[in-house]
């Protein structure tokens, strides 16, 4: 058996995908092929750290305030490095990446995006769908480039949206929909399925 992949967790916030992540590490469809190694947030008094903390994984604070972007990215490819990841998770990560950032792990940055790319790219893509008006949306997983949610695509999930719905409404089902996928895009990931060709992601079968 390979050994797992480590994981390096980037977040700014609530972190409930990261939870999922390590769920699925613990106990989930990733065990025995991921592990969690550390978590990073920009955020000092981000939940997700309180999370790691809990699941015994290292929590670390790297504060972009009053960085350069590059700046910023060079402490947390330090702390990163320092953990041996393999793969950089983007879960509620609020931020876009250096050139040199995205060097330091060729092909080995992805994130998760709350809409259908490339509908509904940034901030609130549940909060998009409903003022826009659409009867579907989802979420992406997806590669990570220097462009906001733009890499090439891993996975897509479908959520219909009602005519009721509101964005707390979407976004409970959406959020549901994402601690599934995310855990499977990476699970395609650790089984090596994944080839990038140009803006395509072809997946390998069994
Ligand atoms: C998710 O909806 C994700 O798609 C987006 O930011 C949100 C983060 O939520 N990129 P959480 O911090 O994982 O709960």
């Amino acid at each position: 058996m390979n050994k797992p992949v480590r994981i390096g967790i980037l977040a700014s916030g609530t972190g409930s995908n990261a939870e999922a992540i390590m769920n699925a590490c613990e106990t989930g469809r990733l065990k025995g092929k991921a592990i969690v190694s550390v978590l990073i947030s920009n955020n000092p008094d981000a939940l997700c750290l309180t999370r790691a903390k809990n699941h015994n994984i290292p929590a670390i604070i790297c504060s972009n305030a009053g960085l350069e972007r590059e700046e910023h990215d060079r402490n947390m490819v330090k702390e990163l490095k320092k953990f041996s990841v393999d793969l950089v998770v983007c879960a509620g990560y609020m931020r876009l990446f250096s050139t040199y950032f995205l060097e330091q792990f060729p092909n080995r940055v992805i994130n998760i995006h709350n809409a259908l790319l490339p509908s509904f790219r940034g901030m609130h893509g549940y909060r998009d769908a409903v003022e826009y008006g659409v009867k579907i949306t989802g979420c992406t997983v997806h590669f990570v480039d220097v462009e906001m949610d733009h890499g090439p695509i891993i996975l897509q999930k479908v959520l219909e949206v009602t005519f009721e719905d509101t964005e707390e409404t979407l976004k409970e089902r959406g959020l549901e929909l994402e601690h599934n996928a995310f855990p499977e895009a990476i699970e395609l990931f650790c089984d090596g399925r994944l080839k990038i060709v140009g803006r395509k992601v072809k997946i390998y079968p069994y």
